[in-house]
């Protein structure tokens, strides 16, 4: 059975190996791909997003959406993004964990007409089965679709989120990236009631993570999408070991494709819990994941991953790879 799924990316490295996953596992119907401001503005992150289904070659619609966070952009006094994860080369020159894929093509793909907030709402209005929504960027496009039909809700079968620490940060000292950058959007979907939300935070994507060793597998593969991988994590790996070393050396976090990864094997997730989170909207914790973890608590929203497989995690994109021609 396929799994059918729409994928809202801000690409961004890590968002590259989700989309080259989701388009070529075969246990994912991927239907369409929205892309949203977030590792880059979103012209870049659209036409990243553009080259990347071109290089696996995938016909799957392309929307754009969100340029600006829901409010962020509007309060000029909040706190700033403190990291923007840059390494200087031997040359001097400084580059960005996530970059405009300048190695690729530019694509003349088009994308869709409407934007992709009016997408998600004709979609799922119309939607004769459930979809899943995997969001691994700043979730503005979907906490506008909510807000234009909150209904749409009922047909979101599973909402699979990167977002969010507990005891992690990266963004700020205490908020990841994609729920900092618009966390009004990210309060909105935690209250929003779709029935199943599964988070794949900090904790969980800094353990189930890609080594050299596992760039040395996806290059005896390969194929375009093998390839364009092991140049996206050693990137990673090079940030990560300058900027914020993980237990394993020579490793990277590629947080996005372990959320498309689980929906293809649930098991690669190993310790699950079901909590209630809140988004901080604030002060020094803007964006920051308030997690209730009192076992009386009757609010749960939310199924949160604190570890996972990473081998599993490394097989399952090996197997994808492998069918990239
Ligand atoms: O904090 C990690 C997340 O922020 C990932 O989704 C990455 O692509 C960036 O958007
Ligand atoms: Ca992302």
């Amino acid at each position: 059975m396929t799994r059918k799924i729409i994928l809202d990316v801000d690409t961004g490295s890590d968002d590259a190996v989700a989309i080259m996953l989701a388009a070529l596992h075969p246990a994912i119907d991927l239907v369409a791909v929205c892309s949203v401001k977030g590792n880059q503005p979103l012209s870049s992150t659209t036409e990243n997003s553009k080259r990347v289904l071109d290089l696996v070659h995938s016909d799957v619609p392309l929307y754009q959406g969100c340029k600006e966070s829901f409010v962020r952009e509007a309060s000029p006094w909040r706190i700033k993004f403190e990291d923007r994860a840059t390494i200087v080369d031997e040359e001097g020159k400084e580059h960005f964990i996530h970059e405009d894929f300048d190695m690729l093509p530019p694509s003349t793909r088009k994308i869709e007409d409407v934007p992709a907030p009016v997408f998600y709402v004709d979609y799922l209005k119309k939607a004769k089965e459930p979809v899943t929504i995997v969001a691994v960027g700043p979730l503005t496009n979907i906490a506008t679709a909510l807000s234009i039909d909150p209904d749409i809700k009922e047909n979101i079968e599973e909402l699979v989120l990167m977002g969010g620490a507990d005891d992690e940060a990266n963004a700020s000292s205490s908020a990841e990236f994609n729920f900092f950058n618009d966390p009004e959007s990210a309060q909105k979907v935690f209250q929003s009631g779709i029935k199943k939300i599964t988070l794949c935070p900090l904790d969980v994507t800094h353990k189930a993570m890609v080594t050299k060793d596992d760039c040395r597998r996806f290059a005896e593969i390969g194929t375009p999408a093998a390839m364009f991988a092991v140049a996206m994590c050693e990137k990673r790996i090079e940030v990560h070991t300058q900027r914020q070393p993980l237990t394993l050396p020579d490793a990277c976090a590629l947080h996005d494709p372990l959320c498309v990864a689980y929906l293809i094997d649930p098991t690669v997730l190993t310790d699950v819990r079901y909590l209630h989170l809140d988004i901080s909207l604030s002060g020094l914790t803007d964006g920051a994941t308030i997690i209730d973890h009192r076992y009386f608590q009757d609010n749960r929203n939310v199924y949160i991953a604190y570890d996972g497989d990473r081998k599993k995690f490394v097989d399952i994109m090996c197997d994808a790879f492998r069918l990239s021609k």
